[in-house]
């Protein structure tokens, strides 16, 4: 079935099932492969994109749910939270192997357009559904900081 579905500010017509996860529309039909697969139950982020503007894990939202909601995903995100995030990682070198590391930014990039001076507390409940098995936990805590006093914060 044929579904239209809002990505990255542009009308896209995605031809799959109505249980389709998001994710295989965005990477198979769209070739928007920044966001990636890692557990396909929405345990671990790798597949976070926006939905309406809030993080959700695109492997369990079937394609019939989106509606009429915006889809963001990292090949789309702009913005000065987005800016400042991508700054500070290249600045602090976050990513090991990148697997987790669009999803990551996506939740960050989330975080700071909620809460403008972050502490660490409010950085790990944010971050809590990302995992990173390279373990670069410390330096995602430091770039979220960087970004958030690049901000203003
Ligand atoms: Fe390798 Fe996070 S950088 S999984």
């Amino acid at each position: 079935m044929v579904h239209v579905i809002t990505v990255n500010g542009k009308a896209r017509r995605v031809d799959v099932d109505d249980d389709t996860p998001l994710l295989w529309a965005l990477r198979d039909s769209l070739q928007l492969t920044g966001t990636k697969f890692g557990c396909g139950i929405a345990q671990c982020g790798a597949c976070t994109v926006f939905l309406g503007g809030q993080p959700v894990r695109s492997c369990a939202i079937p394609i019939s749910a989106v509606g009429k909601r915006a889809v963001t995903t990292i090949e789309g995100l702009s913005g000065p939270e987005a800016k400042a995030v991508q700054a500070a990682w290249v600045a602090r070198d976050v990513p090991q192997c990148g697997y987790c590391q669009s999803g990551q930014v996506m939740s960050a990039v989330a975080l700071l357009r909620q809460v403008k001076k972050p502490s660490d507390r409010d950085i790990d409940l944010a971050m809590n559904g990302n995992i990173c098995r390279c373990a670069t936990y410390d330096r995602i805590r430091a770039a979220i900081h960087d970004a958030a006093r690049t901000l203003g914060g």
